[in-house]
């Protein structure tokens, strides 16, 4: 692949297919083990694409498989307005020549909980913020245990900030691990975030996403991980037999909701519909009432029945899913319409400093 002409960066991306839409790779937002994360721009719609965003962010894989699990997970999900919007998947050759399957996203400019965590220098952030975020964050939890879903991977990193007119929407990201209720683990990651019953015994439930939703909040609250990890030693044995550390000096409030979710045993822990009516996320006082955002366009896509590129779930396993199938002719974009930002006052409320 040498011999390969150098893309010039504002040269739109090739697609593998006809698409709808030409695009530019724009800076990396972020890489994991489940790909990387670039800022895209739209140069040029074409009919049919006038609702959708002309910046977007877009997480590309190399394996099919990967982009399969990302991408039906999302279009699921994706009239909650505290899940990460997607708008369709393409198919690229990269420089190196090789396939690239990308999932586009809402761009989430606030950056994550994680940078929000860090950036707080270990003071935490401000409980009536925390309190704010965490309703957010239950919300789209519940939208996905009611579903019958489990998401395995909630950590704050795993937490987008998607701007708004009044501040930022915590919105729900990554489902690269996500899985149905009571199937066996379609892939095994590795998390400080993990339950004592995913470490112990490999069990990773609606309960597990708890526990994970109360280091997330602990880590909101005070600034600081749950566990500390000390030179990537393995922390199993430390979330097997112990309890994160839950200061004195948080609320009553706080600390009642954190022991609601750190309970050992996943049977005992809240769910999250119990978790929305505790006081630390209803205290009317400091929290904004969370209204779903409301949709203003309805843009319909002729393509989507009859090249949807989305897998059925019921019909599907990560794991069976080496490929699949046919790769449908024309890049698909899901008529998700942009939300103005004025569209999301209700959903917001979120006057968060330091979240730019
Ligand atoms: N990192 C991962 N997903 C992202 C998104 N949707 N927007 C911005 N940065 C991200």
């Amino acid at each position: 692949m040498g011999s390969m002409k150098r893309k010039r960066p504002d040269e739109p991306e090739k697609s593998f297919f006809r698409s709808k839409f030409e695009w530019v790779r724009g800076p990396m937002l972020g890489s994991g083990g489940f790909g990387s994360v670039y800022l895209a721009t739209v140069k040029k719609s074409k009919l049919g694409c006038e609702g959708f965003p002309t910046v977007m962010a877009v997480k590309t894989f190399s394996k099919s498989s990967e982009l399969a699990t990302e991408s039906s997970y999302l279009t699921l999900f994706r009239d909650c307005p505290f899940i990460i919007g997607s708008y369709g998947t393409n198919l690229t050759i990269g420089d190196d020549g090789y396939l690239k399957c990308n999932v586009f996203l809402e761009y989430a400019d606030g950056g994550t909980i994680g940078d929000l965590i860090e950036k707080s220098g270990g003071s935490g952030l401000c409980e009536s913020d925390v309190s704010k975020y965490t309703k957010a964050i239950l919300k789209g939890l519940e939208y996905i245990h009611e579903r019958g879903y489990v998401h395995c991977d909630l950590k704050p990193d795993n937490i987008l900030l998607v701007r708004s007119d009044s501040g930022f929407v915590p919105k729900i990201g990554d489902f690269g691990l996500a899985k149905m209720a009571m199937q066996k683990l379609s892939r095994q990651g590795t998390s400080m975030y993990f339950s004592p019953e995913t470490v112990t015994h490999k069990i990773q439930e609606q309960p597990s996403d708890i526990w994970a939703v109360g280091c997330i909040v602990l880590g909101m609250l005070t600034g600081r991980q749950p566990w500390e990890a000390k030179g990537g030693a393995d922390l199993r044995p430390l979330i097997a037999s112990k309890l994160p550390n839950v200061p004195g000096w948080l609320s009553e409030d706080a600390k009642d909701f954190l022991r609601k979710c750190l309970l050992r045993d996943p049977f005992k822990r809240s769910t999250v519909a119990e978790l929305l009516t505790h006081s630390f996320v209803t205290k009317p006082d400091r929290v904004g009432e969370v209204e779903p955002v409301k949709e203003v366009a309805s843009v319909s896509s002729p393509e989507q029945g009859d090249y949807g590129s989305f897998i059925p779930l019921g019909s599907w396993s990560s794991e069976e899913a080496v490929d699949f199938g046919p790769i449908p002719p024309v890049a698909v974009l899901n008529p998700r319409p942009v939300i103005p930002s004025t569209a999301c006052q209700g959903a917001s409320n979120f006057a968060v400093m330091g979240a730019a």
